[in-house]
């Protein structure tokens, strides 16, 4: 059932909805070594943008501004486009994108690293907030409306401008129908961003060996509301929570399919905000690339939480995306690689958002519909 509920209340309610709620001791993990969380610290609950208020909004930015601001940790030679902090995430994600999407290791390896950005904010740039999401459903009729994109200094930033040679998006020869903008991103705190790494159109068979060069463009974007209404949907949301099993989560949320307009809302989102975001490889490029998956993040944990027993520790999938080129089924020991940005991680231990290395949770209520008086 949908219902309105004002934003004072929805934070009366968080304790109750906060997922996980599943610190059940009976739940071990398949491996030792583990430990439970602190599963109440509300200090690490992650929350939708619009609940956060202005001045939180405002940290946010500030802190995604300041790693924009530090030198790039990586070695120069291997990644000439890293020109900051930032870049050295989005470097990370390009560098591993054939073996990180459209497969079993999708849902872990994007989770450390969220988790490895928000430890950057709060480690390199003292933010005390935690990684916001962007509740897709809330804003998928009117995003350039929305407080995530409506290019107020509390966003993170607008459309772009409107250009009319712009290419809209393809899947193959499939087309689909225009946005609004295809030009830089020019209202916000965004407005005007350089960003470092080339923008890769499509989906190619092979990663793009200039994939880490150096090729400085605008921030752009193009908002589409037909493709976020209906990729983004509610039915969509209660639809992939309802997956009996994980493949058919991970089927719903990603299966896109080649030459056609099927396709989750994970590319849904990146392709109804368009240009960087819609590239695979540089996505992170774009600020809303974070609270994009910190939404899928979302699901995946309170998916979770409805069945531990099952769902906790289920994998399906092999390690390469699409299974190109073949390789093996993803294992809970399988070691994931995160470059230069932390050690490899064994797959089990990215699953439990309150064990181990982890120690957070999502306030989020099932069904609720957009609060009316956020702070606009
Ligand atoms: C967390 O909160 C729940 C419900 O309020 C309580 O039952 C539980 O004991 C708390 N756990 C810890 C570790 O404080
Ligand atoms: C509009 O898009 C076309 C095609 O991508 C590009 O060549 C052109 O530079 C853009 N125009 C502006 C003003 O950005
Ligand atoms: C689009 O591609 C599919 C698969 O390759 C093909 O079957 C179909 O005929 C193509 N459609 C057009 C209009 O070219
Ligand atoms: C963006 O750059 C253009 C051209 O340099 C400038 O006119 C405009 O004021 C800038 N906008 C913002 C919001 O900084
Ligand atoms: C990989 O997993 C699939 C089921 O998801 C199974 O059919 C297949 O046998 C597994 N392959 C190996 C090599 O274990
Ligand atoms: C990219 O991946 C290769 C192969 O795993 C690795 O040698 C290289 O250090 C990585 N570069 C970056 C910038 O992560």
């Amino acid at each position: 059932m949908r219902f309105s509920i004002a934003i004072s209340s929805l934070a009366a309610l968080s304790p109750a909805v906060a997922y996980p709620a599943s610190n059940d001791a009976s739940l071990k993990s398949p491996l030792p070594g583990a430990s439970p969380g602190c599963a109440n610290d509300t200090s690490s609950v992650r929350r939708e943008w619009s609940t956060l208020n202005k001045l939180e909004r405002l940290s946010f930015i500030s802190a995604v501004k300041c790693l924009m601001s530090k030198p790039s940790q990586l070695p120069h030679d291997e990644a000439p486009g890293a020109l900051n902090r930032y870049d050295d995430f989005v470097a990370t994600h390009i560098n591993q994108t054939h073996v990180i999407h459209s497969n079993g290791i999708f849902l872990s390896w994007h989770r450390h690293f969220l988790h490895l950005f928000e430890k950057a904010l709060q480690d390199e740039c003292r933010y005390q907030g935690t990684l916001p999401y962007w509740n897709w459903p809330w804003w998928a009729s009117d995003l350039h409306h929305s407080p995530l994109f409506n290019g107020s200094p509390t966003s993170l930033g607008g459309d772009g401008y409107f250009n009319a040679s712009s290419p809209p998006r393809s899947n193959g020869n499939y087309t689909f129908p225009r946005g609004s903008g295809g030009g830089c991103v020019h209202s916000g705190p965004f407005a005007n961003t350089t960003v470092h790494f080339k923008n890769t159109k499509g989906i190619p068979s092979t990663t793009p060996a200039d994939k880490l060069t150096y090729a400085p463009h605008c921030l752009s974007r193009d908002l589409n509301n037909l493709i976020a209404s209906k990729y983004c949907s509610q039915a969509r949301v209660d639809g992939i929570l309802e997956s009996s099993n994980i493949g058919t989560f991970q089927s719903l949320l990603s299966d896109f399919v080649p030459d056609t307009d099927i396709m989750g809302p994970h590319n849904g989102g990146h392709y109804a905000i368009g240009n960087n975001m819609q590239d695979q490889f540089a996505s992170p490029s774009d600020p809303s690339f974070w609270l994009h998956h910190a939404m899928i993040d979302l699901l995946w944990t309170v998916w979770q939480a409805k069945d531990p027993k099952q769902r906790q520790y289920a994998l399906q999938g092999t390690v390469t995306s699409l299974n190109k080129p073949p390789s093996q089924n993803a294992t809970l020991t399988y070691q994931l690689d995160f470059g230069y940005l932390d050690a490899k991680q064994e797959v089990w231990k990215l699953m439990d958002v309150q064990r181990d290395i982890y120690d957070y949770s999502y306030e989020y209520a099932e069904g609720v519909a957009q609060p009316e008086d956020y702070d606009h």
